[in-house]
């Protein structure tokens, strides 16, 4: 199973201050050395976290591969169409929510999206799309022509721990063995953490997983001790 690394939050730090710390291609660079696969960038149409400009700069520095997260909108699919990241994957967006919720409705507008993609497709980029774990999405997602689902396991880490867990879980798991049937490939991710992911492994056959918020946290931690340390070094 693959691991695409989710920066956005390093993007969110960075302009908390409007300057270049922390540096986001340095961010992708330790990503892909230290096991990233690919690097996964969310372009919302409000640019709260990452800029026209880094998708630009990722693009050009990366080794491994982009994933760019982007919503039915087409000024994004135009930036799309100009970088040719190596996959995009369409999420719903809603400007006021703190962070993706929900799958996108397919099923309620399997048109729509199938038009959307096709650019995208016929230009080569690979088109995943980011559903609930829900039969109807699935079927709706195998007739698009995209080669992959997302699942959001975002119920999945939110149960995790308690009475609705297997459900929740047994809802990835058939949706998986679902879209497999009808051809899809099968990634997953939101709301993964140390404690939860494990499970990803009784799920036969996903592809990658993708992962920000719970790696972005722990790095904090894990760099905080070197972090004081040098600069007391440097003032003492
Ligand atoms: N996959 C998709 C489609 C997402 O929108 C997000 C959040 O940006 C993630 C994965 C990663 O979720 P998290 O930050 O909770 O790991």
């Amino acid at each position: 199973m693959l691991l695409g690394v989710n920066i956005d939050h390093v993007a969110t730090l960075r302009n908390a201050r409007g300057g270049f710390e922390p540096d986001l291609l340095k961010a992708a660079d330790i990503c892909e050395e230290n096991g990233g696969t690919s690097i996964t960038t969310h372009l919302r149409e409000d640019r709260r976290h990452i800029k026209d400009e880094d998708v630009c700069n990722l693009i050009k520095t990366i080794k491994t591969k982009l994933n760019l997260e982007m919503a039915i909108a087409d000024d994004i699919q135009k930036i799309a169409l100009e970088i040719k990241p190596h996959s995009i994957c369409l999420v719903p967006e809603k400007r006021q929510e703190v962070t993706t919720e929900g799958g996108l409705d397919v099923a309620g507008q399997l048109d729509r999206v199938s038009e959307f993609i096709k650019p995208l497709l016929n230009a080569g980029i690979i088109v995943s799309l980011f559903i609930d774990p829900d039969e109807e999405q699935v079927k709706a997602s195998a007739k698009t022509g995209a080669q992959f689902i997302e699942m959001h396991t975002g119920a999945y880490a939110g149960a995790f721990g308690s009475q609705n867990e297997e459900d929740e879980f047994l809802k990835l798991k058939d949706a998986a063995k679902l879209a497999q049937q009808l051809g899809l490939k099968v990634n997953a991710g939101h709301g993964l953490n140390y404690e939860n992911v494990h499970r990803m492994h009784e799920i036969p056959g996903l592809y990658e997983l993708n992962i920000g918020h719970s790696i972005i946290s722990r790095a904090v931690f894990t760099g905080l001790a070197e972090a004081v340390h040098k600069m007391a070094e440097l003032i003492k």
